[in-house]
């Protein structure tokens, strides 16, 4: 299979195809996705929320976030590796941003970057760009912002935020993002973006018509039973078998079930 680039992401949406990514933080789950044809593996900041069991993103700093993408690169020699910049890693200024994302590519092995935000967050678009580092954008739901927000409700409902999605989407692509995140905001204005804009839309809780679709793969899985809203579905139920072989295990130690001797040298 092809290796898949920030240009097959422009080639698929002009083609109509749909890109399929989903995020890892590991090697194992990487390699497993990179086998079956995934697109995109996105190291995304959830990593603090579904592999530290953290709160919020907010707390994961660039070390965390390098030395997961390092174990993702390392697995994935088809999927494009993007990953995900810290809060506070890019919102300073731009020559800090690029010094963070530089890291990104070089010490992770990335192949992009991500980072949330509109079209406040143009200029520093524009500079990494230039210096050669491809961009992801993501708008609507930005997590990192929860404290702004107050809460993971869904963004551009109103006519005014609406305005400001559409044109923030407009301007990240101006300046060279090579994809764009839409996270929980309503289909039609998702349908509105995704036709208006010149790079693929992926979406995660933004319906159907985006160029692709994202989902964290601890939710997809039904291993993070925290909380379950109603665009994830659940394709295993891993949890519940992870549960039944650990207690399985435990039982067979204790009553002296395992090892057997078949299992012995
Ligand atoms: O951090 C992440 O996993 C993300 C996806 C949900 C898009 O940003």
């Amino acid at each position: 299979m092809e290796k898949v680039t920030t240009k097959t992401f422009m080639q698929l949406k002009s083609r109509k195809e749909k890109l399929a990514l989903l995020t890892a933080y590991d090697w194992l789950t990487a390699r497993l996705l990179d086998e079956c044809g995934i697109d995109g593996i996105l190291v995304g900041d959830s990593a603090n929320m579904v592999f530290y069991g953290q709160p919020t993103t907010l707390s994961i700093t660039m070390d965390q976030m390098i030395y997961h993408t390092k174990a993702v690169a390392q697995a994935a020699t088809r999927a494009l590796v993007i990953g995900d910049m810290p809060f506070m890693s890019y919102q300073v200024d731009a020559q800090e941003a690029l010094r963070n994302a530089g890291r990104f590519l070089k010490e992770g092995g990335a192949e992009a970057v991500k980072l949330e935000g509109g079209k406040e967050i143009v200029p520093t678009v524009r500079r990494l760009v230039g210096v050669g580092i491809p961009v992801m954008g993501h708008i609507g739901l930005v997590p990192q912002s929860v404290h702004r927000f107050g809460g993971y409700g869904v963004r551009g409902k109103g006519e005014e935020e609406a305005e400001y999605l559409v044109e923030s989407a407009n301007l990240l692509a101006d300046a060279g993002c090579f994809s764009l995140i839409l996270e929980k905001i309503p289909v039609d204005l998702a349908k509105r973006i995704t036709e208006e804009v010149k790079i693929p839309t992926i979406g995660i809780a933004a319906g159907p018509f985006c160029d692709g679709q994202i989902l964290v793969v601890q939710d997809m899985l039904g291993l993070f039973e925290e909380f379950k809203p109603k665009f994830v579905r659940r394709y295993a139920q891993l949890a519940d078998q992870m549960r039944k072989a650990f207690c399985q295990y435990i039982e067979d130690v204790k009553g002296g079930k395992f090892p057997s001797i078949e299992e012995s040298y």
